[in-house]
């Protein structure tokens, strides 16, 4: 019986597997699903909906035809050495999870545009000062990486009254934001920012990106947003830029190792806001449909929605 095996070595995905498992029984009575790692025939294996899926898997599947990121990155997949080259990797797409993203980056850019960040220190010491308020149109924020996610937020931060800029891998023409592309682009773009956001696909080239380098080209003072991928950052590199007040402080979501032990030090740094990788998720809802429309795409033959493109990386 052809199988759907939906997989993690980092995170229990029971809930997600039965709804997996309900809808399916609904839409396609002929399609197992099984919750890795319950017993599976490797022959039955059509597709694999995964998130960081465990090491080895992809060798004993031989008529495996789809491999479903439950995320909207992909990166986890790819670092897989026994994946086949010819099967296709999807991403989920999901709308509501780009509007979940842009909330988040309206409340960072608020946060440091209106100055909450001193005003949560003042409060520790009673002290009844207003920072400079400034129109929101003189406040510019620039986002990394203008995929489905980084263009909703910069509608809805251009929508709010920011400046907005963008800069990504290839040139994109937004109305109302200034957008740039490619590596030489990259100094002027940050020279320009009150607050940067990344929002990249970790690539071979992003990892490290926002390293000493990167921090010193920001302007003085301006703040940093990640919530791509915690290898982003070199964290030395954000921390010596905190420290020595180039940067005014960071918002962090993702990190290297994740969950972020409860005994490291960043718990306790003055100016970083630590936040546990909830910056916006896919909904149950929207992976369910997408994974199950794709296996049954692929079971028929047809070419599955949302591929990601492997030259690319994401
Ligand atoms: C979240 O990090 C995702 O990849 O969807």
């Amino acid at each position: 019986m052809p199988t759907l095996l939906v997989c993690s070595a980092t995170d229990n995905l029971r809930v997600l597997a039965d709804k997996m498992a309900d809808e399916a029984r609904l839409r396609m009575p002929d399609l197992k699903v099984i919750l890795w790692p319950e017993p599976f025939d490797p022959t039955d294996v059509l597709a694999v909906a995964a998130w960081h899926p465990p090491e080895g898997l992809f060798g004993h599947l031989p008529n495996l035809r789809l491999v479903a990121s439950i995320g909207a990155g992909v990166e986890h997949i790819l670092r897989c050495p026994d994946l086949p080259a010819s099967v296709p990797i999807t991403r989920i797409v999901d709308e509501e999870q780009a509007s979940g993203m842009a909330q988040y980056m309206l409340w960072a850019a608020l946060h440091f545009h209106r100055g909450f960040d001193q005003m949560a220190a003042q409060q520790h010491q009673s002290l009844w000062r207003m920072p400079p308020q400034t129109p929101a149109c003189d406040f510019t924020v620039g986002i990394m990486g203008l995929g489905r996610m980084g263009l909703q937020v910069a509608t809805c931060l251009h929508g709010a009254g920011f400046a907005v800029s963008a800069w990504s891998r290839r040139t994109h023409t937004v109305p109302g934001i200034s957008t740039c592309a490619g590596e030489a682009a990259l100094a002027g773009f940050l020279s320009r920012l009150d607050l940067v956001i990344c929002l990249l696909p970790l690539t071979a080239q992003t990892r490290g990106l926002c390293s000493a380098d990167f921090f010193a080209r920001m302007k003085p003072g301006a703040a940093f947003v990640n919530a791509g991928r915690g290898e982003h950052v070199v964290m030395a590199d954000l921390l010596a830029a905190l420290d020595s007040g180039q940067l005014r402080g960071a918002l962090l979501d993702v990190f290297d190792t994740e969950p972020l032990s409860a005994t490291d030090p960043l718990w306790a740094h003055p100016g970083l806001i630590i936040t546990p990788h909830m910056a916006s998720s896919a909904s149950d809802r929207t992976i369910v449909r997408q994974v199950l429309d794709n296996t049954c795409k692929v079971g028929l033959g047809h070419v599955p929605e949302h591929v990601m493109d492997r030259d690319a990386g994401y």
